[in-house]
């Protein structure tokens, strides 16, 4: 099957067709994600949240992300990779993140790159997108800017916010974006964005008006448990069903129960019987 491009992600909107988008941030999960049909996986700098242990996804470097987007671009053949620029790759000038887009597709192998932000990042998303490089946007609640924000909110419920959210996305799709991330957005206003944009819209917490849907990988499977967000549904229990298996795994080992003749090697017991009386 070849690889989604982003003219299909453009023709699922015009159908009607709804976009399901996950993340993943290793071959192993990334495979499991092909596997499954999904259009679009996102290596995200949520990476830095459930992956390296930080609590924002701001310390995730370029190098971490190259690291990763080559484990995903490994585990997929189907499936569109989207690789987010991290905090602070993009804002400095045009050189910068002309540089940094270019690096995720060249050393990474990503197809598509994704940054936060509305009109203040139009004109490099218009930079970017005419070097060849497709970009995605994500406007409503920007990580990166956790701080500036004072939390993980819900973005865009007063007026003058929602005014600036849709000039946002308009900048954006005017900007050549393919498609934008709406994150916490209220309904209501995620489902207007998603009806005056042409580009698809890609919702988390944004309510089901929007083009796709995209989850985080561990919260989904319930692997992330120091918390589980409002927006977040959790598919299976992983979590549970791996610690289950360690603690068994561990009480076996304890126990002299594992392993077994199942899981181990025989040889030559003439070989054997010789080392035994010369050595
Ligand atoms: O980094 C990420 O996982 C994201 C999604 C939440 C959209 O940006």
């Amino acid at each position: 099957m070849p690889r989604v491009n982003i003219r299909d992600i453009a023709q699922m909107k015009a159908k009607g067709e709804k976009i399901p988008m996950i993340t993943a941030y290793d071959y192993t999960s990334a495979r499991l994600a092909d596997a499954a049909e999904i259009p679009i996986v996102l290596v995200g700098d949520s990476l830095g949240m459930v992956v390296l242990g930080y609590d924002s996804t701001i310390p995730v470097t370029m190098d971490d992300m190259i690291h990763h987007v080559k484990m995903v671009v490994r585990g997929t053949q189907q499936a569109l990779v989207v690789a987010d620029m991290p905090f602070m790759t993009y804002q400095i000038d045009h050189s910068q993140a002309l540089t940094n887009a270019a690096r995720l597709l060249q050393e990474g192998g990503a197809q598509t790159v994704k940054l936060e932000g509305g009109e203040s990042v139009a004109e490099t998303v218009h930079r970017i997108v005419e070097c060849g490089i497709p970009v995605m946007g994500h406007l409503g609640l920007t990580p990166q800017s956790v701080n500036a924000f004072g939390g993980y909110r819900v973005q865009g419920r007063q007026r003058k916010e929602a005014v600036q959210l849709m000039k946002d996305a308009k900048a954006l799709e005017d900007a050549g974006a393919y498609a934008v991330v709406l994150e916490l957005v209220p309904t209501p206003l995620a489902r207007l964005i998603s009806q005056r944009l042409t580009i698809p819209t890609i919702g988390i917490g944004a309510g089901p008006g929007c083009d796709g849907q995209v989850q985080v990988l561990h919260d989904m499977l319930g692997l992330f448990t120091d918390f589980l967000p409002k927006h977040a549904k959790r598919y299976a229990n992983l979590g549970e069903a791996i610690k289950e298996a360690f603690i068994r795994y561990a009480h076996e080992v304890r126990e002299g129960e594992f392993p077994t003749a199942k899981e181990s090697f025989t040889m030559d017991e003439e070989i054997l019987n010789e080392l035994a009386v010369q050595v």
